[in-house]
């Protein structure tokens, strides 16, 4: 079966985009006028206007401005797509305006595009705009570029002026994502080389552009490969009949294969692949089906059906491209909605990496995005989206943000991938490769419950950090959290057994203790840590190992005057007579927190007292 107009290979998505000066207008009128696919009325209303002129040539820019000029009153995404067929294929191009909200029209319009027309006008070779459609087009993935070097016509047809220019792009070009570039010399004003070959050029030998649309390969972004099949809603007219509806984002399924359902990871196997035409031997990427499955399996909206061994990414931290949409600037932290296949969950940017200059390509730091501008950016959601690379798969590579507010499109994207959870410490040797987590952190948490968290008690030693965490620790347990407990003296007993109290002993202590903290977190827990911990640089080094808002730094805060007088294990009298060297706060300095999430006061607050105040500060977390 092959019923979607999606993946029917006689139907060719390009985008155009640009001014009104270079030509585009007129080539796109021209493409529509000599494939005749223009209605009789609205060429006769042409014909007359460019003679009212007193135009000798038709003016087939009046055809797409006319209808243009009145869309972009209404709407705010400005893509106006047209329809013309040749007995080889239909193709619908998507033709964006070049004026101030260009990049998003084009993101707009290109997202779905196979092939990208970019015009260089012959006089002014390649310009600004030139290049911002071509990395906007590579951004996208748009799989063939067709350079056109129109108005040929008024450069006398020279070759030299098409090489030039094929040189000047090509060298643009080695920065860009972009496998296919075709270079085509035309006149869309006369017709050269756009539906009719030209006779003014007889040194160019390749296709004209009609051609090239009509033979280019369409199958390239098409991945037949990896099924993914989004649960749009669970169908149940009757008590028998219990299908998963949706449309196939990528790959094919038949019946008798076996799927997981995410989130669950539910094995079973297929058991019926129906459409509106009743069931079939198999359904791909495009299609609209309805899945029986073997067994009863709880899936919902948003859930994902796909092959055991060929499963996406599941997580909640995402790199990813994204093009900010809305006039109000995209702020980090703040709350949006993602709208990724048939999944609406809330969203977070939790860092911008940095913003693109779509002119230049180079990379600026940015606080935020503005309207129109792309950049990279990091993105956590609520709950585990279940994503490819927008590379390998565009269905499931691709998102929007939604404002919570005003129900408004406010950014789109493309993710790259996982967050590199990776320490930033790499290992000394090379040929170590990173692993991402096995069980996303997400899951863990719904196992749990609760989200994990690194409380890092920091303070002199016999301040209490040790006495309050144990008590702490009881009281989570007793609550049936997930806990764990690093005691600087326990570690000092294995882990960090080979390790004294140098400034460079303390921070490989440190180093290490920040790690072990960090894997357990990754795993789930609510890690509580009591470390002398004296140095700023080493707790700050622990808390770049967890996300932001997952580092609690309490400091436990006694005078060494009340310390001297506790002294419980003695030490203090001993570090005072000179008996223990680099003793933290008598030979060996203590950095205070100046930012703590948390102090206690322990010259006169009571250990159940600090445990209260630490156990509601974390139930709100
Ligand atoms: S840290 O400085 O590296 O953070 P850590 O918390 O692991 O120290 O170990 C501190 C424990 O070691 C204290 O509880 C204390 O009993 C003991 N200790 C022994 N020598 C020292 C010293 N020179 N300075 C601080 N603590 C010491």
């Amino acid at each position: 079966m092959s019923s979607g107009g999606y993946l029917d290979m006689d139907l060719l998505r390009l985008s155009t985009a640009g001014s009104v000066d270079d030509g585009k207008s007129t080539l796109i009128g021209r493409l529509l006028y000599d494939t005749k696919s223009i209605f009789e009325d609205q060429l006769e209303a042409v014909e007359r206007a460019s003679s009212q002129r007193g135009e000798e040539y038709v003016d087939l820019a009046l055809l797409t401005d006319g209808l243009r000029a009145e869309r972009e009153q209404r709407i705010t995404i400005d893509v106006a797509y047209r329809y013309f067929s040749t007995p080889k294929r239909k193709f619908i191009i998507a033709d964006t305006p070049g004026h101030v909200q260009y990049t998003r029209n084009m993101v707009t319009g290109a997202s779905t595009a196979e092939l990208a027309i970019i015009l260089v006008d012959a006089r002014n070779g390649v310009l600004t705009q030139s290049k911002r459609h071509a990395f906007i087009a590579s951004l996208l993935h748009i799989p063939h570029l067709v350079v056109a070097v129109n108005k040929m016509d008024l450069m006398d047809y020279s070759e030299d002026v098409f090489d030039d220019i094929r040189r000047d792009f090509l060298d643009f070009a080695a920065k860009l994502d972009a496998p296919d570039i075709t270079f085509i010399p035309m006149s869309a004003l006369k017709g050269d080389n756009v539906v009719d070959r030209s006779e003014n050029m007889a040194w160019y030998s390749g296709p004209t552009l009609l051609h090239h649309l009509e033979h280019v390969n369409v199958g390239a972004t098409r991945n037949l490969v990896d099924f993914r099949f989004p649960v749009q809603t669970v169908l149940r007219p009757h008590q028998d009949y219990r299908g998963f509806a949706g449309r196939i984002s990528s790959g094919s399924v038949r019946p008798g294969e076996e799927v997981l359902v995410l989130p669950a990871r539910t094995k079973t196997t297929v058991r019926a692949v129906d459409t509106s035409k009743g069931e079939v031997e198999e359904a791909i990427a495009g299609d609209s089906v309805s899945i029986r499955l073997a067994d009863e399996v709880d899936a919902s909206r948003g859930a994902m059906i796909v092959r055991p061994a060929n499963v996406p990414n599941v997580g909640t931290h995402l790199d990813a491209f994204l093009c900010w949409m809305h006039e109000d600037a995209m702020v980090p932290g703040r709350n949006y909605l993602i709208q990724h296949t048939s999944q609406r969950v809330q969203a977070q940017i939790s860092k911008v990496l940095y913003r693109i200059d779509v002119d230049t390509m180079h990379r600026q730091d940015s606080a935020g995005l503005g309207l129109n501008e792309i950049g990279r950016i990091h993105l956590r959601t609520a709950s585990p989206l279940f994503y490819d690379a927008y590379k390998s798969n565009r269905e499931t590579g691709s998102f929007i943000l939604i404002d919570p507010g005003s129900n408004v499109t406010v950014g789109a994207g493309m993710i790259r991938g996982p967050v590199d959870e990776s320490p930033t410490e790499k290992p000394v040797s090379r040929d170590v490769v990173w692993e991402p987590w096995n069980i996303p952190l997400a899951e863990r948490e719904v196992r749990a419950g609760h989200a994990p968290l690194v409380v890092w008690f920091t303070g002199l030693s016999g301040s209490g950090k040790s006495t309050i965490a144990r008590e702490l620790e009881r009281r989570l347990f007793a609550m049936g959290r997930s806990t764990m407990l690093l005691d600087g003296d326990q570690v000092r007993h294995g882990l960090c057994g080979d390790l004294a109290f140098s400034d460079a002993d303390r921070d490989e202590n440190q180093r290490r203790i920040a790690h072990v903290a960090r894997l357990f977190y990754e795993h789930g827990n609510i890690v509580l840590v009591t470390t002398i911990s004296p140095f700023a640089k080493n707790r700050e080094f622990a808390r770049s190992l967890v996300p932001e808002g997952r580092f609690v730094e309490v400091h436990v805060d006694t005078s060494l005057d009340v310390l001297r007088q506790r002294d419980p294990k003695g030490l203090y009298a001993k570090a005072d007579a000179g008996e223990i060297p680099n003793f933290t706060g008598i030979s060996s300095p203590f950095e205070a927190p100046t930012s703590a999430e948390i102090v206690l006061d322990t010259n006169s607050m009571s250990v159940q007292e600090a445990v209260e105040r630490l156990m509601l500060d974390l139930l709100e977390r």
